[in-house]
């Protein structure tokens, strides 16, 4: 039987995980069980527990926030990973790890593959990147490259920030020049878990892999289908007019890539499936907030 650790229960995947896995088999931690800018402290855990596998749904998120913490950002976003890493190679278990669509500097125009040439613009994504090289460190990894995510649970995302700012105000200036796929925790943690019984029994490739839903948006397209999608569902919004505005208008402290759409082929490969289309995901997430307000 399967020991998972899952390491970041409160996070947006975290708890779509936790939701999803099995009780008996997991011991779901968070932050206030063990904080990971003291990372030893994750490194007793592991030994205690002893898991077959590993699942890092945790990380330092705040892309603006590691222009100024960027000691904070390499803890937890590199140091901890490679310690769960060393630790599943002591132990032969597998580490399954989420990184970002940010290790790349988005000056490509065609989605990005598993092997194109890394390049993070920001600190946040140095920092995601130098996790990966971490996490290779364990012979039995998979690393899940997943992009633009919201979901119902967790912190505040952009989908539940249009939400509210579209009940709030009239109009709303929503940059444009920015690609990428719109990806569901949900699906993200339906995915993992899909894939679980294959990992553990070592029947997929370790190594690196892209995982988003379908299609592109803007982040201006994002906002208008949040929207659309919304009233659908019966919200009662304010929102009367959404303006597309440039990265350079809405000047922030890191910089993001203007283009970060990822080639999924390779994993849906193995789940055997095509992947679900970024809006089918965005109007599952509406539905399931608007009866289960969180
Ligand atoms: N969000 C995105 O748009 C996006 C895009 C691409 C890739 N990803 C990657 O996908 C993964 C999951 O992202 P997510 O959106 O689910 O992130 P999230 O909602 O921000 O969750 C991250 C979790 O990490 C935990 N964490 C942060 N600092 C910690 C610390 N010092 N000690 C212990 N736990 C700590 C947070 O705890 P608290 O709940 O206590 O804050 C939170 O539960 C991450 O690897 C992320 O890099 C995310």
């Amino acid at each position: 039987m399967a020991r998972i650790l899952l390491v970041g229960s409160n996070g947006q995947v975290g708890q779509e995980l936790e939701r999803l896995l099995p009780t008996d088999q997991t011991l779901a931690i968070s932050r206030s069980q063990i904080d990971l800018v003291q990372p030893e402290l994750l490194r007793d855990a592991i030994r205690q527990y002893q898991p077959s596998v590993i699942i890092n749904a945790a990380a330092y998120t705040a892309v603006d926030r590691a222009e100024s913490e960027p000691e904070s950002a390499q803890t937890i976003n590199a140091i901890a990973p490679t310690i769960m890493a060393e630790e599943a190679q002591r132990l032969k278990a597998g580490l399954i790890h989420l990184s970002t669509d940010y290790v790349f500097d988005g000056k490509q125009n065609t989605p990005y593959l598993e092997s194109d040439r890394t390049n993070p613009v920001s600190r946040y994504g140095r920092s995601k990147l130098a996790g990966e090289v971490g996490v290779q460190s364990c012979d039995r990894h998979l690393i899940l490259r997943t992009a633009w995510v919201y979901g119902a649970y967790g912190k505040s995302n952009f989908v539940r920030t249009m939400l509210k700012l579209g009940s709030d105000r009239e109009q709303l200036r929503v940059v444009v020049d920015q690609i990428g796929s719109p990806t569901w925790a949900k699906h993200i943690a339906e995915a993992i878990v899909e894939l679980l019984p294959q990992f553990e029994q070592e029947q997929i490739a370790a190594g690196t892999y892209h995982f988003t839903n379908s299609g592109i948006a803007s982040w201006y397209d994002f906002a208008i289908a949040v929207f659309e999608e919304a009233r659908s569902l019966g919200w009662r919004l304010n929102i009367q007019e959404v303006v597309p505005i440039t990265t350079a208008e809405y000047p922030t402290p890191a910089m993001r890539p203007a283009y970060s759409v990822l080639a999924c082929q390779k994993i849906f490969g193995i789940l055997g499936r095509h992947p679900a289309h970024w809006r089918q995901g965005l109007r599952q997430m509406l539905t399931h907030l608007s009866q289960t307000p969180v």
